[in-house]
């Protein structure tokens, strides 16, 4: 009786130490991210960067170390694979349209990245993705650079190039980096790459629409503005101008040829949402002006109608 007592006394203690071990070793990482990176301490918080990786939940995006139902147990997680958790976050927010989860996420990730001792393709590869959801183009392409010198015809460095191009508007960077991509394609698989592997879903997705000029390839992937400006469109523009721009019965397409920058400057859209539109072009009627709307919200919203247009073939 007595010693069975005891026994399970002791095990309550050794549970406890266990946990505070493992909350020392938490905090221990949280400091490392704060001494690693004085720089960017004042952005989130790393307590919150630790806490939403507890809250990730298994991930279906390809590269994803984690298998369904695995338990997340961050103390006991690589820098790396932390890191990865974070990425796939980003990953599937983007994925699901939540451009307010992966623009939260997206710094984070590059801090959780910042931690990792030795970064390979696949990470580099990882970095370069988010820093185009975070809007970072500039680190983005510093990215496909190290890819290159991997492999010249890297093609997760040409897919990058490729989104990378779109994103800015390049239509010539990106058809090259698309044809590139296709020319290197058989070569580079028989390589047997390991981030090859990892990230076959988009590599297969990107070479079909590589083979197949005709279709473009996937949805815009937005820029920091072109997000906000996606929300903003949503709960302002979309009853009339419709999902994608793509226009309803109550107002004309934005992702239209007449709207292209050249025709359309971005002042006439700013005056279009400040003042209304007489209706001149089509048989909708006028536009009325959309109250309480910042001249910043209205350049995000911009930045989303040229981003769509981009991707459209429009510009
Ligand atoms: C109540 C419906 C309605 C809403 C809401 C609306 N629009 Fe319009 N918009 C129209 C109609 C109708 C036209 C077409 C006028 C015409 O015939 O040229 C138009 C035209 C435009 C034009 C072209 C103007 C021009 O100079 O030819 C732009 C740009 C535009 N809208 C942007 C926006 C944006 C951005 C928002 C959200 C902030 C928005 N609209 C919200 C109905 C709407």
């Amino acid at each position: 009786m007595h010693g069975q007592s005891g026994g399970k006394q002791l095990d309550k203690k050794m549970v406890a130490l266990l946990l505070a071990a493992a909350a020392s070793v938490a905090a221990v990482a949280v400091v490392a991210v704060v001494l690693l990176n004085p720089s960017k301490v004042a952005a989130p918080l790393p307590s919150s960067l630790d806490r939403s990786a507890e809250m990730l939940p298994p991930s279906s995006f390809d590269g994803s170390p984690t298998m369904p139902g695995q338990a997340v147990d961050l103390a006991s997680m690589t820098p790396r694979e932390a890191a990865d958790r974070l990425f796939n976050r980003v990953m599937m927010a983007t994925e699901q349209g939540n451009t307010e989860e992966a623009l939260r996420f997206a710094p984070m990730a590059l801090m959780a990245y910042d931690r990792v001792a030795e970064l390979d393709a696949d990470a580099h590869y990882h970095i370069g993705r988010i820093s185009i959801t975070a809007g970072n183009m500039e680190n983005a392409r510093k990215q496909i650079g190290i890819l290159k010198q991997v492999a010249p015809d890297h093609l997760l460095g040409l897919l990058l190039e490729h989104t990378v191009a779109e994103q800015s508007g390049d239509r010539n960077a990106a058809a090259s980096a698309k044809a590139a991509f296709a020319a290197a394609y058989d070569a580079e698989m028989k390589t047997g790459k390991r981030e090859y592997q990892d990230h076959k879903v988009s590599i297969e997705k990107f070479h079909s629409a590589a083979a197949n000029p005709a279709i473009d390839s996937a949805a815009p992937v937005l820029s920091v503005d072109a997000g906000r400006g996606a929300t903003l469109f949503a709960k302002n523009c979309v009853r009339c101008h419709g999902q994608n721009a793509a226009g309803t019965d109550k107002g004309p397409p934005l992702v239209h040829k007449i709207y292209e920058p050249s025709h359309h400057a971005d002042a006439a859209i700013y005056r279009a949402v400040q003042q209304g539109a007489q209706s001149h072009h089509w048989p909708f009627g006028n536009m009325p002006p959309i109250e309480g709307m910042s001249d910043e919200e209205i350049g995000q919203i911009i930045a989303y109608i040229r981003a769509l247009q981009v991707a459209a073939g429009i510009q």
